[in-house]
């Protein structure tokens, strides 16, 4: 009859103490990356994209392979740099880009789950519907010049 409540009050203090060292660092780190991730340059954008192409085309060859691990892989990549895309013209405050930069990231995260499901009426879904956002953007923002190479627009 004496120990019990003791045991009990200690361990809901050793709860808290730990939910505490837990939760609040984490929380501070979140809001600190936020904070100091700036948006990219004009030219780290340059050179996102020309790792997004190659990923892609392995993203479609691994699916087409039934490679679903390396798959997976892809589509996780693909979706981390769509998410530096997204924020690049959040800053810029383009809403179209902004619209064809989430819908990449849907697409994405749409193959992962696809993937993840064995889902392959799903996956050729989200490979359609990621290309759309390449073209969709490409067609209202990339400009290809006399030399081959792209600006923005
Ligand atoms: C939200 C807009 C947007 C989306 C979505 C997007 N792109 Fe781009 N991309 C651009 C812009 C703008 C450029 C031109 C600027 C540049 O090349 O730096 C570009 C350039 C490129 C280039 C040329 C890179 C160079 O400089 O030589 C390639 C290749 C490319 N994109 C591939 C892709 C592929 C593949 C996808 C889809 C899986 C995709 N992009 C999705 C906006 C987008």
């Amino acid at each position: 009859m004496s120990y019990r409540p003791v045991l009990i009050g200690f361990m809901s203090v050793a709860v808290t103490i730990f939910g505490f060292t837990v939760a609040r660092p984490s929380a501070q780190t979140a809001a600190g990356k936020m904070a100091m991730k700036a948006p990219m340059s004009d030219d780290e954008y340059s050179k996102t994209m020309k790792q997004i192409a190659p990923t892609f085309q392995s993203l479609q060859k691994n699916n087409t392979a039934m490679n679903y691990g390396d798959a997976a892989k892809d589509a996780q990549k693909l979706e981390a740099w769509f998410k530096d895309v997204l924020a690049y013209w959040e800053a810029k405050k383009v809403d179209d880009a902004v619209g064809f930069a989430k819908a990449a990231i849907a697409a994405a995260q749409d193959t992962s789950k696809a993937l993840e499901a064995m889902n392959a009426t799903g996956l050729t879904d989200a490979q359609k519907a990621l290309g759309g956002a390449c073209q969709g953007c490409h067609t209202a923002h990339r400009e290809k010049l006399a030399d081959g190479s792209y600006k923005m627009k």
